[in-house]
């Protein structure tokens, strides 16, 4: 049951309440020691032709590197000379940097047996594994070939092949990442376009002081599970000047098996049918001390996400100067072209439900077809979160339907709800709203005139100060 308050154009004051200060996390300078040797793939036998395998090459040069690395502590670059190499699953070792150079492709197997008959989660077109002082460089590419592994093409969802036949994973999500750090410590990976992946894109996993800077993710925007960057119990992780146009979640941390710590992400450009920037889904440890500042969002299915579903708490989140633009595609997609969207609800009856607390979002500017979706669950408050200096303005221009609140994975899914709010609120403690402007269109004022929803009645000490709501063209 709901109790929607409805207000054409409001200013006021409720309870006013303290924000706690808020400490910034500072980031790892990520250097990795002056490399002294440089090895060109070429040498090893490797052909670039694109038609002949060039992974025994490769990885006799990644070894190789490894060698000099461990008897002089100083780096050495596996270099690909302009030409495009075709691999099988390689493993990335400490000390070496990847250095595919412009004009250089280096191109992932599309067979089952380019990655090996274990589990599908250490299927990797590259990964480093317990590596230390490791990265990716060059100004080339690196390539999954995901178009391979569609088997139909379909508008909402593309059909995919599913690498079933090892036993080792079900379903259609047998398919391999493209780029893999799984427990390694210093990595680096900068200038370099990874693109095509058939799964996840750049996985971090288990890492400590990782930089990600100035690389290009492309992805397919009608290929599930194209997510861009998924920053998995790791700490003193920096991304910055990415550019990420993708059909999945783009900037994606997790925890699975410990807490996440600093991550900091700045100066990216983002697309995605999915969530932009997104917490969860999996979330059975912490996220505390993430910042995301100077970040564009166009034309998403969700803007800033946080699905927190297995018992995790995630705390003291900055989102400041942030441009949002979010709409609606296909339903199959989770998002409901929501600028915002915080949902603790547990994921099913044996999950437990994590809280949200100390949140700030600063700055931002947002075109949206559908309002800001802030909703806890009973043991899974959202407390203390402050909006300050945003303008909203909520229009229509796709050609999808709205009416559906989105509750998915888990929890109640898809619910039918008539009406489109500014903001809705269920069990929030402690919201304040300062200098934040939300305006509607006119078109299609019957379904989305509430600009504040409270649903149920499970919200408290939420503070309005200059907070306006009224349309963006006024009626004459
Ligand atoms: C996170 O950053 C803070 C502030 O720089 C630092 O004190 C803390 O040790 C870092 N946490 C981890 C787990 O590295
Ligand atoms: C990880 O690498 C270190 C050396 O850097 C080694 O001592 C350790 O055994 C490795 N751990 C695993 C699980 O391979
Ligand atoms: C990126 O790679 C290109 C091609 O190798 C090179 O010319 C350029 O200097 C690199 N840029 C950076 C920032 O490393
Ligand atoms: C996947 O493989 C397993 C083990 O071989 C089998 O039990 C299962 O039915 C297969 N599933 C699908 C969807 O093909
Ligand atoms: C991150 O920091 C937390 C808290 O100190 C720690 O429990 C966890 O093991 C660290 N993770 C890594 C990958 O270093
Ligand atoms: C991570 O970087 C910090 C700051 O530079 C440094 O103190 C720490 O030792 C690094 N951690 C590892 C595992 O190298
Ligand atoms: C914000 O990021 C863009 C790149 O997306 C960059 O060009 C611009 O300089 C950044 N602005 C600030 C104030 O850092
Ligand atoms: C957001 O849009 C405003 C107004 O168009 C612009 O001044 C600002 O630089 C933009 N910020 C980002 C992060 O794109
Ligand atoms: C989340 O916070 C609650 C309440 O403080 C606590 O009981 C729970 O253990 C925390 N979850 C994790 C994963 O630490
Ligand atoms: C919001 O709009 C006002 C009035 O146009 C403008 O002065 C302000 O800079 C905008 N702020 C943001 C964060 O977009
Ligand atoms: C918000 O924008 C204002 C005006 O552009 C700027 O002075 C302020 O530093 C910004 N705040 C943050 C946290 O970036
Ligand atoms: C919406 O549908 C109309 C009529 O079918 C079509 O002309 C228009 O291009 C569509 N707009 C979008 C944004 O898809």
């Amino acid at each position: 049951m709901g109790f929607p308050l409805l207000m054409r154009s409001i200013s006021l004051i409720l309870l006013l309440f303290l924000f706690q200060s808020r400490s910034y996390t500072s980031s790892p300078n990520i250097k990795l020691p002056g490399d002294s040797l440089s090895l060109s793939v070429t040498d090893f036998g490797a052909t670039g032709d694109g038609i002949h395998y060039d992974s025994s090459a490769i990885q006799s040069a990644i070894d190789a590197c490894n060698r000099h690395y461990t008897s002089s502590s100083s780096i050495c670059r596996v270099t690909f000379p302009p030409g495009t190499y075709l691999t099988a699953k390689l493993h990335l070792r400490s000390g070496v940097l990847l250095d595919v150079t412009e004009n250089a492709v280096l191109l992932g197997g599309p067979r089952i047996e380019d990655y090996p008959a274990e589990s599908s989660s250490d299927w990797y077109v590259v990964v480093a594994n317990n590596a230390t002082d490791v990265g990716i460089t060059g100004g080339g590419a690196i390539d999954g070939q995901g178009s391979k592994f569609v088997v139909r093409f379909d508008e909402k969802k593309n059909v995919m092949v599913s690498w079933n036949q090892t036993g080792a994973c079900l379903g259609d999500e047998c398919r391999p990442r493209l780029v893999g750090f799984v427990d390694c410590r210093n990595v680096e990976i900068w200038n370099i376009t990874l693109r095509e992946p058939a799964y996840w894109c750049l996985h971090i996993v288990r890492c400590e002081n990782t930089s990600v800077h100035d690389v290009t993710i492309l992805g397919e925007f009608n290929t599930p599970n194209n997510d861009g960057i998924d920053i998995e119990d790791s700490n003193n992780t920096v991304i910055t000047r990415c550019h990420i146009d993708t059909g999945d979640d783009a900037i994606c941390p997790k925890t699975y098996t410990a807490p996440l710590y600093n991550l900091t992400a700045t100066d990216c450009w983002i697309r995605t049918k999915s969530s932009a920037i997104k917490l969860g889904s999996a979330s059975w440890f912490d996220f505390k001390g993430l910042v995301f500042d100077n970040i564009t969002i166009f034309e998403s299915h969700r803007g800033l996400g946080m699905q927190i579903r297995d018992g995790g708490n995630v705390s003291d989140i900055t989102f400041s100067n942030i441009n949002i633009s979010t709409r609606y595609y296909d339903p199959s997609w989770w998002g409901r072209a929501e600028p915002i969207y915080i949902t603790t609800c547990p994921r099913d009856s044996s999950s437990k439900e994590g809280s949200v607390s100390n949140l700030l979002f600063v700055n931002i500017t947002i075109d949206s077809e559908n309002g800001v979706f802030l909703s806890g669950s009973p043991n899974g408050l959202l407390s203390d979160i402050k909006f300050k200096n945003m303008n909203l303005t909520l229009r229509r221009w796709s050609n999808y339907s709205a009416g559906l609140v989105d509750y998915r994975p888990g929890c109640q899914g898809l619910v039918n709800h008539s009406a489109t709010a500014g903001i809705i609120m269920e069990h929030v403690k402690g919201f304040s709203v300062e200098n934040v402007d939300l305006k509607w269109t006119d078109d299609n004022l019957n379904a989305w005139n509430v600009p504040l929803e409270f649903r149920p009645s499970t919200v408290n000490n939420v503070s309005f100060v200059g907070f306006n709501s009224g349309l963006l063209h006024e009626i004459v």
